[in-house]
């Protein structure tokens, strides 16, 4: 954590840049307020989501239909992201914490939008970091390009003066599928996660 708090002091500027992109993206996809989620639910245009085949940290081929029955909570992001994925993954764990038993009911995704880069090594050692029963997922550029379009997740490699490496521009919103993986709703980066758990809870045991 305080390597990553250390490379964000280096490129704060940087980071703000990808949480502003994401939410002006966000805005001219859906309109209005990104982070006012009942805009999305009744707009009743917004379909966001669909099938996936992909590869996980272990090198296993992983479906979506393989969390049939439960939610799944898919995070798209990259394991060198310096900020803002680790934040948003620890406060996915955070909350996947606090439900309890509950969290049994819902399937915490991580999706890479780095797949040149997120090899299945490199998901492991990062996935290490995060809640236990996380599936990270990768694929060959084109599946990660069509499940990205899936989901309307916006992404775009950026070469970057501060670090060696380039990095990536990206939306990063945490979207919560239902049983049968039809959108239900999403959080926000930054969102409290007090309020992603009681979100989360208006879904459980339904
Ligand atoms: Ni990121």
């Amino acid at each position: 954590m305080l390597k990553h708090i250390i490379r964000y002091m280096l490129v704060p500027a940087f980071a703000l840049v990808i949480v502003i992109n994401g939410y002006k993206w966000f805005n001219t996809k859906f309109g209005g307020d990104a982070g006012n989620t009942s805009q999305v639910e009744s707009s009743g245009e917004a379909s966001i989501g669909g099938a996936f085949t992909l590869t996980n940290q272990n090198g296993e081929k992983i479906s979506d239909k393989d969390f049939t029955g439960r939610m799944m909570l898919v995070y798209f992001g990259f394991t060198n992201c310096p900020d803002i994925c680790p934040t948003d993954m620890a406060t996915i764990t955070q909350a996947m914490e606090e439900l309890g038993s509950n969290a049994d009911d819902i399937q915490p995704i991580f999706i890479t939008i780095d797949p040149e880069r997120d090899n299945i090594q490199q998901l492991k050692n990062f996935i290490g970091n995060f809640y236990n029963t996380f599936q990270a997922l990768t694929g060959t550029a084109e599946e990660i390009a069509q499940v990205a379009n899936e989901y309307r997740v916006y992404s775009k490699k950026v070469d970057s003066a501060e670090l060696s490496q380039y990095t990536m521009d990206h939306s990063a919103y945490i979207y919560l599928m239902d049983r049968k993986g039809k959108y239900l709703t999403h959080f926000r980066h930054d969102q409290p996660v007090e309020e992603i758990v009681d979100g989360l809870r208006k879904y459980i045991n339904f």
